[in-house]
């Protein structure tokens, strides 16, 4: 069939696991011109809907070197790490980091001879103190979860940069709207595209993009070569996702600075962490860095009666936030990071973190905010 003449204004799901070739002589040109001379031969390694959303994500984040999607987020981190470290090298990170990444490093990647050692981070700024001699990666994280800590990622990024050490940071909770880890100088941003990019939770996915055109290459391969490339429609799904993203953050990031506020009067909460208030330990730090005043949609709480059985009252009570362990939808939901992120850790641990029984995750989505807070204040009371 010879599509030529028709010209669909929206890229269409090219699914298909493999492309056809007209002659011998063009599979040569495939194997052996640069980037394929333009060509698609499968979908392993490479597919246009995949292609779509790595050069739209490489473009938001001013991504010269490209990159790659995945089948999640993990693989996102798996491909960054394997594109840079081999066995005998060692990944330095924070104690805040994501559960999920926490274990791809320290269980998986572990046994495979890639070691990682983690610090508070506040302390992780000095990397010259706590990187060994083979250390190759530091991986950090925008805003910490659950409790928001905002990360100062020019400082970090320079003292990387000091000790020639690679800086790959998870953007998860941000997106390119909100910053642009690689104009500090970080070399690799990764995303979970479950999260923001996609937008309307109904996909896992991941992203990851590089400055340097050698380490977008080796992503590239190493996704080829690990099977962990993003499949044609989830690809399209996340696509879709980006056309909005923009007017998402927005909406997200005004929805949730009311949220933040109106819980901050509230009898029923001991605590907001939301970088967006002023009284944010990290306010004025995501003031001059997250773009566009905008603060994202994440926000955590720690209710009065700081206990669980609190919280589940809470759970039961509202209609707007259903208990989701996820994030990022238009759709507001929330976590209960005892029960989930943070499960693997005693009480005290949790304690020591600041995680407490009373500790609630909201993820605010895009709906009217006055429903969102009528949702809220009916639950708490
Ligand atoms: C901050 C952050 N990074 C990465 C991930 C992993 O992404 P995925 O679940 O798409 O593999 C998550 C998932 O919750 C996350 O919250």
């Amino acid at each position: 069939m010879d599509l030529t003449p028709i010209h669909p204004k929206v890229t269409p799901i090219y699914q298909t696991s493999v492309f056809k070739f007209a002659s011998l002589a063009e599979l040569e040109t495939y194997y052996t011109a640069p980037d394929h001379g333009g060509m698609y031969g499968y979908s392993r390694s490479e597919h246009p809907n995949s292609d779509e959303l790595v050069t739209e994500v490489a473009r938001l984040e001013g991504a010269a070197g490209g990159g790659v999607a995945t089948g999640a987020g993990l693989a996102g981190l798996l491909a960054a790490v394997l594109a840079v470290c081999q066995a005998g090298d060692h990944v330095l990170c924070p104690a805040e980091l994501y559960g999920g990444s926490v274990v791809l490093l320290s269980k998986e990647l572990s046994r495979l001879g890639i070691e990682t050692s983690y610090v508070p981070l506040a302390d992780l700024y000095d990397v010259a103190r706590h990187r060994r001699p083979n250390t190759k990666l530091v991986l950090a994280e925008v805003l910490s979860n659950p409790l928001l800590v905002v990360l100062d990622g020019p400082r970090l990024a320079q003292s990387c940069r000091e000790q020639g050490i690679l800086l790959l940071i998870d953007s998860s909770f941000t997106s390119p709207i909100l910053t642009r880890p690689l104009d500090w100088g970080a070399d690799m941003v990764w995303h979970s595209a479950t999260k923001y990019l996609g937008g309307h939770s109904d996909l896992t996915a991941g992203v990851v993009v590089a400055r340097d055109p050698e380490i977008g290459r080796h992503l590239r391969r190493i996704a080829t070569n690990l099977g962990l490339m993003l499949a044609p429609l989830d690809s399209w799904l996340a696509v879709r996702g980006l056309k909005t993203l923009r007017l998402r953050m927005r909406q997200h990031s005004e929805n949730a600075l009311v949220v933040a506020r109106f819980l901050a009067k509230h009898p029923a909460i001991a605590q907001v962490f939301y970088p967006g208030l002023e009284t944010h330990p990290g306010h004025e730090l995501a003031e001059s860095q997250l773009l566009n005043g905008l603060y994202g949609g994440m926000l955590s709480l720690r209710l009065a009666d700081d206990t669980m059985a609190a919280a589940e009252r809470f759970i039961q009570q509202s209609q707007l936030f259903p208990l989701a362990p996820s994030l990022a939808g238009v759709a507001s939901s929330c976590s209960y990071p005892t029960a989930t992120s943070h499960r693997g850790l005693t009480e005290a641990q949790r304690r020591a973190l600041g995680i407490t029984p009373g500790v609630l995750r909201l993820s605010v989505g895009i709906e009217e905010p006055a429903e969102l807070l009528a949702d809220l204040a009916q639950a708490l009371d």
